[in-house]
């Protein structure tokens, strides 16, 4: 029994390890994510609608959003403050989702691949001009890499940044963070709303759920599209050297049910 349990243990660990971005466990994670999300993403946005709502109103100009998922965020946004915006989203799946809000919500769609990048055609494609602003759909990860570098060369700094429910999945926060504060534009703002780790000093049950997150994870993660229950996202945006004047609020997923137990935080942050 404890050989059986010691072996599923390190099962756990070595598939965690394994679960990067373009690995096969990913693209496999990845795909039992996206039929869970198509699922959860409707309800898990009503409850944070209130915040959406209050964050995105500010948000402006040139717009990336990274990890736009089925593309819930874009209903929040102020269409007459929007010049042009970039939604990256890996997991194909999502696209038609991102596809039919981006047109219930007044933008034009196109999609922009890595051979548009590369063959150099980028300028070409945001030329496209017209009353209505442009939404184009990007299908990787964003690093930081020759294509990001172009991204930004052709599209410009952008003037907002947006991440909901991203830095629980991607590969490394810190560089993600270095990545975005690189993106954005000299009076550029990062907008979040994201899902951190419990109160380890708080009341018995934050304790508890802390320690119940930082358990389930490593499995969670490799289900779930490397989704980390315990990460201390909120206070690495605030002390990131990346970002300035960090305006961070709390509160929790849902308002009952399980997801009462899940702190969320979010905001905005200046680039440094
Ligand atoms: C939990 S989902 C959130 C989706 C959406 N933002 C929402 O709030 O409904 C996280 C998303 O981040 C995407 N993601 C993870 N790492 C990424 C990266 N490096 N670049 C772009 N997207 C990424 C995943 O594909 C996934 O769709």
């Amino acid at each position: 029994m404890i050989l059986l349990l010691v072996c599923i243990f390190l099962l756990v660990v070595l598939l965690a390890r394994a679960n990067r971005e373009g690995t096969l466990i990913r693209k496999a994670s990845d795909t039992i994510f996206g039929f869970g999300w198509s699922f959860l993403s409707e309800n898990v946005d009503k409850e944070i609608s209130g915040v959406k709502k209050e964050l995105y109103s500010e948000v402006s100009g040139n717009v990336l959003e990274i990890g736009a998922g089925l593309g819930t965020s874009l209903k929040y946004l102020n269409m007459k403050k929007i010049k042009r915006f970039l939604a990256v989203e890996p997991n194909k799946a999502f696209h038609e989702g991102i596809e039919r809000e981006a047109l219930k919500t007044g933008f034009v769609v196109d999609y922009i691949t890595t051979a548009d990048i590369k063959q150099g055609k980028l300028v070409e494609k945001l030329k496209t001009s017209g009353n209505k602003p442009c939404l184009y759909i990007y299908g990787e990860f964003l690093a930081k890499n020759p294509e990001t570098q172009e991204l930004v060369a052709s599209f410009g700094f952008f003037d907002s940044v947006i991440i909901s429910y991203v830095l629980c999945s991607v590969g490394d926060v810190e560089q993600m963070l270095g990545l975005m504060g690189s993106v954005l534009s000299k009076s550029g703002k990062l907008y979040f709303n994201e899902h951190v780790s419990a109160n380890e000093n708080g009341s018995a049950s934050e304790v508890i759920f802390h320690y119940f997150q930082e358990l389930v994870t490593p499995i969670w993660g490799v289900f779930l599209g490397n989704c980390h229950l315990n990460r201390r996202t909120g206070e690495m945006i605030e002390n990131s050297a990346y970002f300035k004047n960090v305006k961070i609020k709390r509160t929790t997923l849902a308002k009952s049910g399980f997801s009462r137990l899940l702190p969320v935080v979010y905001g905005s942050a200046e680039k440094a």
